[in-house]
């Protein structure tokens, strides 16, 4: 497993290809194991093999940033299997988030690394939300603006219309 090139405070450059990403997630998930509250769904829940989990979740993160990745898989299965057994709710999702969040902000600074930042979020949303059966917190009507809350309300009903 590569160390932490840069440490915090250092300067810092954005994720240029696929070694900063082999070096994001090996560092997020040396952290993962070690937190109170998720380490032990990767390790004794799931029992995760890291020696094939490691390099697809290098291909997933190179799908999203490059889109050179070669990520097969489906998460949304892969994190349903686990609500049976153990509990995947929002503190558990909010930890993961700010544990990946804290090690780009670590190693990297730049467009792509924000992007990874955004594009996280919204996945976690994504995944919390089907897995669990609850709305996606980001369209809770007390999370939006007057705006937003008015085309989300249009963007429902042309949906409702689409599918009757
Ligand atoms: C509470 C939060 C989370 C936990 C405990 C968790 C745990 C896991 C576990 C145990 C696996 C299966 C690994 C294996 O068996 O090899 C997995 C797979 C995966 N996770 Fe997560 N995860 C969490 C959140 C997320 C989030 C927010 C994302 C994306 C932003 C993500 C992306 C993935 C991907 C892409 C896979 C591979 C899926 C596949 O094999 O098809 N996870 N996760």
């Amino acid at each position: 497993m590569k160390e932490e090139k840069t440490k915090p405070g250092e300067n810092k450059s954005d994720i240029e290809g696929r070694d900063d990403i082999e070096q994001l997630v090996n560092t997020f998930y040396g952290r993962v194991r070690e937190d109170d509250l998720i380490g032990f769904i990767f390790d004794e829940v799931a029992q995760v093999d890291w020696e094939t989990h490691l390099p697809k979740m290098y291909s997933f993160w190179e799908t999203v940033l490059f889109g050179t990745g070669s990520f097969r898989g489906n998460p949304l299965v892969a994190h349903a299997k686990l609500v049976p057994q153990t509990e995947m709710g929002r503190s558990q999702f909010d930890r993961w988030l700010s544990l990946f969040h804290e090690t780009i902000d670590d190693l990297f600074d730049g467009e792509r690394a924000s992007h990874l930042k955004r594009a996280s979020e919204d996945m976690a949303n994504v995944i919390y939300s089907k897995i669990n059966g609850v709305p996606d917190p980001r369209f809770d009507p007390a999370n939006l603006t007057p705006e937003q809350r008015e085309r989300y309300s249009r963007y429902r009903s042309s949906e409702a219309a689409a599918s009757s």
